[in-house]
């Protein structure tokens, strides 16, 4: 989980690749670097930090002139973050440099080869071994850059994302992938070519893209066509070149000041966006194409089994209410880190859904290729078009958020849930499980949430005064029941990861059998106490923590009175069905976290040991 950048043509490479990693940094920023080549010589420059931090030391240390170029920002497996861990890494030889996203597990026992034929290691990376291999090879075989990539590739074992320089050869980068993603894009009448972990880095010059699948290369050089081909057997595949949908002012923050803030005021956008063309209240139906083509194998699974991390785990616990509320399926929601490790019991007749907004989330793809070992249908919910996961399931539905920027997850959360609530509806109305004149009045409800999310974001001053009041607490307990509860988890799982204060969520009930003893007058307590969703027994658990001196920040429905008696401060949702509310109360917590983490002063966008798509298990 890397952010890998490249530049082959005409224009200086350096900006290109500079304000490349400045996006792809959610992947990682641990630290940075870049190599350019001037026409003679390799200029390689790289740090601990920030890609901010790489430019000034670009600046002080080296020209950065050329026009081809490779860069880095890093999240660090193997080896601690510094500047000699930092890639590009550049063979014994100082001809070929390389940057790289993944992890090569056979990298030890390649090392103590390579170590007896003479090679030394500045770092403690696995990269710096694969470029000594690819180099041994090289002279070994006495072949090009591109085949000696491909028969180092062959003795390799774990996930790569390489684009790769050869100094003696310079008009070429040779690029591959296998777990790692990797696009390629093509500019006009090839006379450039950009390389990057998504297309981000290069939607301002080009819509064409190529997207390598795994176990795939390319060498790429100027003015002519990329050819594909199979790093197992070197056979031709059809190269596919797509128009990108994604736009530069989706990539911005668009006057916010960060992106998980433009993210949170998104979110009413993104749920049209996501419903848009699926729910069809005028004619009173879903459409949903993945769910359609498949509806035989739905109606006749004994099982779903949701398999997801991190937001996406906490979306899949609100399916399992859905799905079985809705369409009386029975549902088991899984950590994929532990579903792929736990031989688990599988049948044809089990569905797995698999849920992630990145689609390259490398424990929920292990969790995917098992489901479809053992002979389950697979079905993905992802927000990135093309991703890994997307490719890897059998059939699937597009939440339609946009690029979510912020490593803390907001409207993918939402819009997860969105396609998630019409999936269970659409099913509920094919088993027979749900009324027509039910269905219906759910469609309109479910309409309405944008808006209604909306009318919500207007609040937030009010929440930044109850920030301003907790910024300093250390511990915070989240409580919410029933469908909420996957929403307590959320709200805990966002204060800590952005303002690192220690957080839990837990079910309202199971309060009392342990949580309870934490509560003092110095702690904060979250309460979710919609009206529908087991009032009566959140407000007696309100009291509960009320006789203890807890402070109580609760989010309630409009015009409740009952808890507003009880409460410190009260956060009013508007009314919906109780399946729907977690859509709208997940919206406070999210601008409660929010506001925490800058009255903190922390990196909202980019907190510490953290990155967007964790691309390692
Ligand atoms: O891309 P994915 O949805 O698969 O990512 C899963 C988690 O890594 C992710 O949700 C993570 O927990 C976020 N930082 C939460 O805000």
């Amino acid at each position: 989980m890397c952010g890998i950048t490249g530049y082959i043509g005409y224009r200086d490479a350096y900006p290109i690749i500079i304000n490349g990693l400045k996006r792809l940094e959610y992947r990682g920023y641990d630290s940075a670097g870049v190599m350019l080549f001037d026409g003679t010589q390799i200029n390689l420059s790289k740090t601990k930090g920030k890609v901010s931090v790489l430019e000034e030391k670009v600046n002080n240390e080296i020209s950065n002139k050329g026009v081809i170029g490779i860069g880095h920002t890093r999240w660090a497996t193997h080896g601690v973050p510094n500047d000699v861990n930092s890639h590009p890494h550049i063979s014994q030889s100082g001809n070929l440099v390389i940057v790289h996203n993944g992890i090569i597990e056979n990298y030890n026992t390649l090392k103590q080869e390579l170590k007896t034929r003479g090679y030394t290691f500045k770092s403690d990376t696995d990269t710096e071994v694969l470029i000594n291999l690819i180099e041994e090879i090289k002279t070994e075989h006495n072949v090009k850059l591109g085949k000696a990539v491909q028969i180092a590739l062959n003795q390799v074992v774990g996930a790569y994302a390489i684009a790769v320089f050869d100094k003696t050869n310079p008009d070429e980068i040779v690029v591959a992938r296998l777990g790692s993603p990797i696009a390629i894009g093509v500019g006009k009448d090839l006379k450039e070519f950009f390389i990057a972990s998504d297309a981000s880095p290069f939607i301002e010059y080009t819509k064409d893209a190529i997207y390598l699948e795994d176990e795939e290369m390319a060498i790429i050089c100027q003015g002519k066509e990329v050819k594909v081909r199979k790093i197992k057997d070197d056979t031709l595949v059809d190269t596919d070149v797509q128009e990108l949908q994604m736009n530069l002012e989706q990539i911005e923050k668009g006057g916010y000041e960060h992106f998980m803030l433009k993210e949170i005021y998104e979110q009413p956008r993104a749920i049209i966006d996501t419903y848009r063309g699926r729910l069809l209240r005028e004619k009173g139906i879903i459409k949903m194409s993945g769910v359609e083509d498949n509806m035989g194998k739905f109606l006749n699974a004994e099982r779903i089994v949701i398999v997801a991390c991190g937001t996406s785990w906490h979306a899949a616990l609100v399916a399992e209410y859905l799905f079985e509320d809705f369409a009386r399926i029975p549902v088991e929601v899984e950590y994929a880190s532990e579903f792929r490790y736990r031989n688990p019991v599988l049948t044809e007749k089990d569905i797995v859904i698999a849920i992630s907004q990145s689609g390259e989330t490398a424990d929920t793809l292990a969790a995917i290729k098992l489901a479809k070992e053992r002979g389950a249908f697979v079905f993905g919910v992802c927000n990135v078009v093309g991703s890994s996961i997307a490719r890897e399931t059998h059939a699937g539905a597009y939440t339609h958020a946009g690029p979510e920027i912020g490593v803390a997850s907001t409207k993918a959360f939402t819009t997860q849930i969105t396609v998630l609530s019409l999936m269970a509806l659409r099913l509920a109305r094919a088993k027979g499980t749900m009324s027509s004149s039910k269905y219906r009045h759910y469609l309109q409800e479910l309409e309405l949430i944008p808006q209604k999310v909306e009318s919500l974001l207007k609040v937030d001053d009010h929440i930044k005064e109850i920030a301003k009041k907790y910024m300093l607490s250390n511990n915070c307990l989240y409580l919410g029941r029933g469908y909420n509860f996957p929403v307590a988890l959320e709200g805990a799982l966002k204060l800590k990861e952005i303002s690192y204060i220690h957080a839990e969520g837990y079910p309202a009930a199971e309060m009392k059998h342990g949580p309870i003893a934490l509560i003092d007058d110095r702690m904060p307590v979250i309460v979710i106490a919609t009206s529908k969703g087991h009032y009566d027994k959140v407000v007696s658990n309100i009291q509960e923590i009320k006789s203890r001196s807890g402070k109580i920040i609760a989010v309630v429905t409009e015009g409740d009175t009952i808890v507003r008696e009880i409460a410190d401060h009260v956060i009013e949702v508007p009314e919906t069905e109780e399946a729907f509310t977690p859509l709208l109360t997940t919206i406070p917590l999210q601008l409660l976290s929010y506001h925490i983490a800058v009255m903190r002063n922390c990196n909202v966008d980019q907190p510490r040991n953290l990155a967007k798509s964790v691309t390692v298990e």
